[in-house]
């Protein structure tokens, strides 16, 4: 056993990580973490294939928030980076902070930000933080009421995690009427419909904001816009994301400064002045209209598939980053980005997003990872018993492609695609336009 400031110096370059996730957005958090320096062995739980091809697998799901943190423990892992939100808001960084295993994200008493919509919202309106007019009902007659007197369009809400199908935007009163009942009354959203905001319409341009924040200090990423229309011109049902690109026009510097001051320092001190210090990756989910940037909503983790797009783009190590959020060392902290546009496009399993066919073989990723600027980006895909690669979800790969503008990005990543031989999937073909448009 050696002691000492060298031994700290030699523990800390050669840290064994373990990313929690499987989706595309564990594969860009696990192949940015596996190029640092700092990472001498990385871990995945539960993974996908092509996380496997460079770090080791558990099979763990998720939510088995035990496992996971005797996992760590037995694996002697140095370092936890939570990459969904449903872990989160069940107390997993709580678990492994009790167990003495340092993490990337939020405690539970935070993470409340993405976990409860009402919550946000009454620290919107305590904290002085602009977003849409709004109201909290249990029940469903005053809801109805309320939604009456408000006109619309309006939107209904579910309190809780609803894997983001929880959102109603209607244009009746009693299409928004008939939300708040499901929830309260039908059980649409089980305990997560318990309660629900209903919230004024906001008009203007959609934009995914990112920080990183230690408790105290928040360090601004990127932003980055995604399409969540499973169809070309954004029409059918939402999904999670069918493809993403930063940067995003519409968030200028300027912009992006107003941001830092009017929506995320004062959560950032609101959150710590109420006992609950954000340590971990905030995602504000922003409407910039006229009269300025208003918050949506709060997820206390990277997007899917915004963080495909951040990754490629970020030129220094993220490790030291994530550290220093936990850490609380984040101030006069600095990340490097690449002046390039990155542009992601999903391809999905038919059926998407209502019942994605699974096993459908797909063939090609070498030829596509092969072009200079391009990576592909494993969502839902596993080995099966002959070793093919198969879809085994909804969202399968994420095919990342930087370019000098968003155009240039959206033309290689289109390319990429083309090499791409999965006959069971199918992707949007205009991810990016409301960027070409501007430009
Ligand atoms: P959320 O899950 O809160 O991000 O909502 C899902 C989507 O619903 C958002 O990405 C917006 O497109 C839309 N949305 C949510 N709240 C509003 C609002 N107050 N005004 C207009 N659109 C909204
Ligand atoms: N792409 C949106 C999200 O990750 O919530």
């Amino acid at each position: 056993m050696i002691h000492g400031v060298a031994a700290g110096w030699a523990g800390d370059s050669a840290l064994r990580i373990l990313v929690v996730g499987s989706g595309g957005r564990e594969h860009a958090l696990s192949w940015a973490i596996a190029a640092s320096p700092l990472c001498d062995k990385l871990f995945c739980a539960p993974g996908n294939a092509g996380i496997a091809e460079f770090a080791e697998c558990a099979p763990i799901g998720v939510g088995e928030l035990d496992r996971i943190a005797a996992f760590a423990r037995d694996w002697k892992i140095d370092f936890v980076v939570v990459g969904p939100e449903a872990p989160l808001v069940a107390g997993l960084v709580d678990k492994l902070d009790a167990a003495g295993i340092k993490s990337f994200g939020p405690r539970a008493n935070a993470a409340v930000l993405e976990g409860s919509k009402g919550f946000t919202k009454d620290l919107c309106a305590r904290h002085g933080i602009p977003t849409a007019a709004y109201r909290r009902f249990t029940d469903a007659g005053k809801a109805a009421a309320y939604i009456k007197q408000r006109g619309v369009p309006i939107v209904v809400k579910a309190d809780g995690l609803a894997a983001g199908k929880g959102v109603t935007v209607a244009y009746s009163a009693d299409e928004a009427a008939a939300a708040a009942h499901d929830a309260l009354l039908g059980g649409r959203f089980g305990a997560a419909g318990a309660s629900v905001v209903v919230e004024d319409f906001l008009d203007g341009e959609e934009a995914s904001f990112f920080a990183l924040v230690d408790g105290e200090h928040a360090l601004p990423l990127a932003a980055a816009q995604d399409h969540k229309a499973v169809g070309d011109g954004d029409t059918g049902p939402n999904t999670g994301g069918m493809g993403a690109y930063s940067p995003a026009p519409v968030m200028t510097d300027a912009m992006a400064l107003e941001v830092m001051e009017r929506i995320i320092q004062p959560t950032v001190r609101g959150m710590a002045a109420e006992g609950r210090k954000f340590k971990g990756v905030l995602f504000a989910g922003l409407m910039i209209g006229r009269d300025g940037p208003k918050l949506i909503e709060y997820n206390v983790r990277f997007g899917d598939p915004e963080c495909q797009v951040l990754m490629p783009r970020l030129k220094s190590d993220i490790l030291p980053a994530l550290i220093a959020s936990a850490d609380g060392e984040l101030k006069n902290f600095d990340l490097r980005w690449r002046d390039e546009a990155a542009l992601s496009v999903v391809l999905a399993a038919k059926g998407y997003p209502e019942k994605p066919q699974a096993g459908g073989e797909i063939k090609g990723i070498e030829r596509a990872n092969a072009l200079p600027g391009v990576t592909v980006f494993h969502a839902g895909t596993r080995r099966d018993a002959d070793g093919r690669l198969v879809a085994a979800g909804g969202r399968v790969l994420n095919v990342t492609a930087r370019g000098r503008t968003v155009a240039e990005a959206q033309a290689l990543a289109y390319k990429a695609v083309d090499l791409i031989d999965f006959p069971d999937g199918f992707c949007r073909r205009d991810i990016g336009w409301r960027a070409l448009r501007r430009a």
